[in-house]
């Protein structure tokens, strides 16, 4: 009889139903009148006297653990039927379905490049005024860039315009007062452009700006020196032209190597073996004051830059239209960057 009651122990331990139907059929099996615990006690009354007191223990203790195997699968089945299941569909999902857009990876790279330097990302609105877009950065009112050409106007009075440059944004950190400041702000700017491989009426913008005492043009050359070894690699050669915007003074145009000729020359840098990446400069002292910051006591450096410009450059992508059509043949291709 021991034998036995090992072999049905063993069996019943095994067991698992997958339905409520043959969990009860198992109950049926083991626990109704007629089933296999009602014959082992019948059994039972035959066991030798000496014996009757272990066999009887384990003859309960098999009775138990079969009622502990039906309760337990036996709840399951209730909360099943309750529409509740051991997922939390309220949890965030860690794998993401899907690939990012190339400028979000570009973006997110470069983020994190000025991130480990100590900069903090900002943000503005894209629908901004006058002041923020242009008479806070020194613009003249007859600056060209004012022209109906290249700015989409909202209203004219107020003067509300879709941001032409993420520029804006370093208006409205300075506003708010607290030096200093070390701010990149990524966003999408508008420019009433016809589209084409080189150009589009939207785009999107890296902006930065430094300003804290005594930050000279040597900060900033060291600190875009920094971003191009580690975005395109050691060895990538840097050169500074000097160039003109309202808002800089002294101000700068950026090169660096041709990351696809390896300087040798080619279509994309025209076969003079460099390309121009972004704009940047000495903060002129107007657009401190213009922002209430004492120009003797501080100074400060910015420079923005194309996302597009960079992405095309990293993938070697010729078409700028490429990042709007939102082919998946394109797409599917930045699946693991
Ligand atoms: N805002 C300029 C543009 O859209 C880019 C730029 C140039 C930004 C020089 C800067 C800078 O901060 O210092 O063309």
């Amino acid at each position: 009889m021991k034998e036995k009651i090992e072999k049905i122990l063993s069996e019943v331990k095994s067991f698992h139903a997958d339905s409520k139907e043959a969990l009860e059929q198992f109950r049926i099996q083991y626990l109704s009148k007629k089933g296999t615990i009602t014959e082992l006690f019948t059994e039972f009354k035959q066991v030798a006297p000496e014996m009757r007191k272990e066999m009887g223990m384990r003859l309960n203790e098999l009775k138990n653990t079969i009622q502990d195997i039906i309760d337990e699968q036996q709840k399951q089945f209730e909360t099943k039927s309750e529409g509740k299941t051991d997922l939390d569909l309220s949890l965030p999902v860690d794998a993401m379905n899907g690939s990012r857009h190339p400028l979000s990876i570009v973006r997110n790279e470069i983020n994190d490049i000025f991130k480990r330097l100590g900069f903090v990302v900002a943000e503005g609105p894209e629908v901004e005024d006058d002041f923020h877009v242009f008479s806070a950065l020194n613009f003249p009112p007859d600056h060209p860039a004012r022209d109906m050409q290249d700015t989409f106007f909202v209203t004219k009075s107020p003067d509300v315009v879709l941001r032409t440059h993420t520029s804006s944004v370093q208006v409205r950190v300075m506003e708010q007062g607290k030096l200093p400041i070390r701010i990149i702000a990524p966003g999408r700017v508008f420019r009433n452009e016809a589209i084409s491989a080189r150009a589009h009426c939207i785009f999107h913008q890296i902006e930065g700006l430094y300003i804290d005492k005594n930050v000279s043009f040597a900060d900033l050359k060291q600190t875009l020196y920094h971003f191009v070894q580690e975005y395109f690699g050691e060895g990538t050669k840097v050169r500074f032209r000097p160039s003109y915007f309202p808002f800089t003074e002294t101000s700068a145009e950026m090169d660096i190597s041709c990351n696809i000729c390896g300087g040798e020359g080619c279509n994309i840098c025209k076969h003079t073996g460099w390309v121009e990446i972004l704009g940047c400069g000495i903060c002129d002292p107007n657009i401190l004051k213009a922002c209430n910051i004492d120009p003797e006591e501080y100074t400060g450096f910015a420079f923005g830059m194309g996302i597009e410009r960079i992405a095309m450059l990293k993938y070697q992508i010729n078409d700028l239209r490429m990042f709007f059509e939102n082919d998946l043949r394109f797409l599917k291709q930045f699946e693991n960057a």
